[in-house]
């Protein structure tokens, strides 16, 4: 087996302050140094509440799962599924609205193995395809989509605070 193997496991309303600790530090390792304080703090006061977290994790189009690696988070999804879809609200489609690995393990297929998961999702519940947005900046994540058959098909304007950036829309149509 490989050394690197986790176990996807779908986060539940008990799991939601795990899933609020995660997702808040993952969020400012990768995004805190590239962009200003203050913007980061405007938007995480109001997208990692409890109150926010408690809100998806109810939601039945929305789903969270950790990757657990000897028994300890080392990356989380989330999908997102009819209405839940930030965009188009497409009933064939499912979104990847996050997927994030902690900052000591990248580069160690536990993205990948999210990926996978993912994609096998969208495939059993028969959508025709996957989007999701990433920041223009964003150079690894849009390379590993790439790498996965994502492809750039649009774009939007985001705000990080005041700052206004864009994220670039890709899709992987499935078979
Ligand atoms: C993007 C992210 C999820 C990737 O996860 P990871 O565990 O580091 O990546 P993996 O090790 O699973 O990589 C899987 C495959 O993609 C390839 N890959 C990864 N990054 C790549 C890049 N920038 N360019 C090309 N290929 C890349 C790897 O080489 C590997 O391919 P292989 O197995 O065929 O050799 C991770 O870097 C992360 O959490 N980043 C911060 C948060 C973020 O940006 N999330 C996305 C927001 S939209």
């Amino acid at each position: 087996m490989s050394p690197n193997k986790v176990t996807i496991q779908k986060a539940e309303m008990t799991d939601a302050a795990v899933l609020l600790d995660f997702s808040k530090t993952t969020f400012f390792d990768f995004f805190g140094p590239l962009n200003e304080v203050a913007n980061m703090e405007a938007y995480s006061s109001v997208a990692f509440t409890s109150q926010k977290i408690l809100t998806e994790l109810i939601n039945p189009d929305s789903e969270f799962y950790f990757a657990m690696l000897d028994n300890e988070v080392a990356g989380y999804l989330k999908l997102n599924f009819n209405d839940a879809q930030t965009e188009f609200k497409d009933e064939n489609a499912m979104e990847i609205e996050r997927i994030y690995v902690s900052r000591q393990h990248h580069k160690k297929r536990i993205g990948q193995q999210l990926l996978d998961f993912a994609v096998e999702t969208a495939t059993k519940k028969q959508f025709e395809y996957v989007w999701l947005g990433v920041w223009e900046h964003n150079a690894n994540a849009i390379g590993f989509y790439q790498h996965n058959g994502f492809e750039v098909f649009s774009s939007h304007e985001f705000f990080l605070g005041d700052d206004k950036q864009t994220d670039l829309l890709m899709k992987k149509v499935l078979n």
